[in-house]
């Protein structure tokens, strides 16, 4: 029986509670949870109904848990990730902006009898993307479509002093690469960080973000060219009802990381 920790109880640390307690109970369980916030923790104990989950601290977590999920933020991501592969540890992460940003993170990965799991989040695209590789490839894109609530907040939004409730129209409000984004979007464009990872790494991936006050969807369109051909991908993504930054489909996809970990029959690149 595996011991799971999360690091976050919020939307995805306990939608992911709930699916390895109904889908994963014959493989796994989850015996340690962390969060900065004790009402978050007591959220997450109504959820995930077991009494024996422990709350301790993030290191404590990390050293006592087999198996590691982070849904927490960026910065605990790229704070623990050194620890889990000296510990040799397994780990799902969520907050994938934080990977992207671990200066020595090839070199700790080659030490390391441990791995890192990062789902495909809510983008149709990563395993054809991975497919690619050892192809030449020119372009990769995505542009990002955001209703104005899922943006705020954002470090960029301040930086720039653009005003979210003065936005009338359809504005793109960034383009960059993707190592700028997740600085500026730490909560919103964690799939161009994925992006990157599965691709040609943060400094080509390049990003646009899109708002409108007529916007209700979070909409991903990935475009990727190379000698293999052209691969265009569009989802129109649910808000999660607790986390408007976050898509139902992303949490979707971390479960179904989960199950393909446990599962005999691993199916898709
Ligand atoms: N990879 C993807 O496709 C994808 C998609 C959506 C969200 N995310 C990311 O996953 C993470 C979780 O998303 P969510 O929707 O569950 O967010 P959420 O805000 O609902 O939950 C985050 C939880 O983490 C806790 N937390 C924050 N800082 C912490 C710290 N330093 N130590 C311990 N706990 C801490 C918060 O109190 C909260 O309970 C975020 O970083 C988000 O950007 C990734």
């Amino acid at each position: 029986m595996i011991k799971i920790g999360i690091v976050g109880c919020g939307t995805i640390g306990s939608s992911l509670g709930k699916a390895i307690q109904k889908r994963f109970s014959q493989y796994a369980r989850v015996a340690y949870v962390s969060d900065i916030f004790d009402e978050q923790i007591k959220k997450f104990r109504k959820k995930v109904i077991n009494r024996s989950i422990l709350e301790i601290s993030v290191k404590e977590l990390v050293e006592k848990s087999d198996f590691i999920i982070e849904a927490a933020c960026p910065d605990v991501a790229k704070a623990i990730i050194p620890k889990i592969l000296q510990c040799h540890k397994q780990a799902l992460i969520l907050s994938v902006g934080g990977v992207i940003q671990i200066k020595n993170l090839e070199r700790l990965l080659q030490k390391s009898r441990g791995c890192i799991y990062i789902p495909s989040g809510a983008i149709a695209g990563v395993d054809a993307l991975l497919a690619c590789k050892g192809a030449s490839i020119k372009r990769v894109r995505i542009t990002t479509r955001k209703p104005v609530r899922s943006l705020l907040g954002a470090p960029f939004m301040k930086k720039a002093k653009n005003e979210l409730n003065k936005i009338r129209k359809t504005t793109l409000i960034f383009e960059g690469t993707a190592e700028q984004a997740v600085r500026y979007f730490p909560q919103n464009i964690n799939v161009a960080a994925t992006l990157s990872l599965a691709g040609v790494g943060s400094k080509r991936t390049l990003v646009r973000i899109y708002t409108s006050p007529t916007y209700r969807f979070n909409s991903h369109e990935i475009e990727i060219e190379g000698d293999f051909g052209r691969i265009h991908s569009k989802v129109t993504n649910i808000p999660s009802e607790e986390n408007p930054k976050t898509s139902a489909l992303a949490i979707g996809s971390a479960i179904a990381t989960l199950g393909k970990i446990f599962s005999r029959l691993k199916v898709g690149t």
